[in-house]
């Protein structure tokens, strides 16, 4: 398989380049843990530039980093604490960075920034999501949870509810699963559809892709509920009024579907879960939050050029 030297999309990736990094990743669960330590990254060093506000994706790669034995230079808050509050250029940034570390995350609020660094940077870039494009690494990271969780992932049924418009989550997680033999049933209110170009994008592949607002419903039919949140910070005022609220997921409602189906959610979440979920038996998004971990871990050492698929 060719080297990989940036992770800006999950498009580019094949079937057997995914399940290679998947079986790569669960061979750092001990390391993720803490549970053995690791000098693999010895000597390297991450920058988390983060333009946009994270908990997960930002810390999992700084533990991913530095449970492998590598450093770190965290860019929490990058739009006022960076140079680009002065209006320094993104190019300009990641030419400076290159200078002083081997690899950076990025988060961005505009579509396309990774591809963007990538193209001044000489050193890896991984996209940690840009606005309603791209968000890679969390879909290699739901990937290895369903795996996990179902022990497969061909053949199963799952339910992506949430905001497919504005979403980079149900985006790169629809291109990640249109590489396997599953049902993808969409469910969202009419207003917040995916993308009409990506849905026949994504119907091209092995996956069959359906769409429906009946929540209940796709539950009767699902073996695994991928919930997210609506995304407030991309929604026109006017129209989050309109759609807050929308949909939601309670206990109840898994309960009476009558047998277990696994709930996943990349997190934050705000409404759309009840808290009542956290102790129903398939819930697993917390489980799914420390894979991004192993994931990461992975991606760091591929195109760091310390591990190979
Ligand atoms: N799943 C995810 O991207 O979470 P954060 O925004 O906390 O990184």
């Amino acid at each position: 398989m060719a080297a990989i030297t940036d992770v800006l999309s999950i498009k580019p990736f094949s079937r057997r380049e995914i399940e290679a990094i998947l079986d790569l990743s669960e061979t750092f669960e001990d390391f993720a843990r803490g549970k053995k330590e690791s000098n693999l990254l010895a000597s390297k060093v991450l920058c988390t530039l983060f333009y946009e506000p994270s908990t997960r994706t930002r810390l999992s790669f700084e533990s991913a980093i530095l449970r492998l034995g590598g450093k770190l230079m965290s860019v929490a808050d990058a739009m006022t604490t960076s140079s680009a509050w002065k209006g320094e250029s993104l190019g300009d940034t990641v030419r400076t960075i290159e200078n002083y570390a081997d690899v950076i995350a990025i988060r961005h609020p505009v579509a396309g920034s990774a591809e963007e660094a990538a193209k001044y940077a000489s050193i890896p870039i991984l996209n940690a999501g840009d606005d309603a494009n791209e968000h890679p690494t969390q879909a290699l990271l739901d990937l290895l949870t369903i795996r996990r969780e179902r022990r497969r992932i061909d053949g199963l049924r799952i339910a992506v509810v949430g905001d497919h418009k504005y979403s980079r989550v149900t985006k790169s997680l629809s291109y990640a699963l249109a590489n396997y033999d599953v049902n993808v049933i969409l469910v969202n209110p009419p207003a917040l559809a995916l993308s009409r170009d990506v849905l026949e994008d994504v119907k091209r592949g092995r996956a069959t892709f359906e769409e429906t607002d009946d929540i209940q419903k796709a539950l009767g039919k699902a073996d695994v509920v991928y919930i997210f949140r609506i995304q407030k910070e991309r929604l026109p005022a006017s129209e989050y009024e309109r759609v807050k609220g929308a949909y939601v997921i309670d206990r109840a409602m898994l309960e009476k579907v009558g047998r277990e189906i696994t709930v996943m959610h990349p997190m934050p979440r705000i409404d759309e879960l009840s808290e009542d979920v956290d102790s129903y038996p398939g819930a697993c998004y917390f489980r799914q939050s420390f894979n991004g971990v192993m994931v990461r871990m992975a991606l760091l050492a591929l195109v760091l050029g310390k591990a190979k698929i």
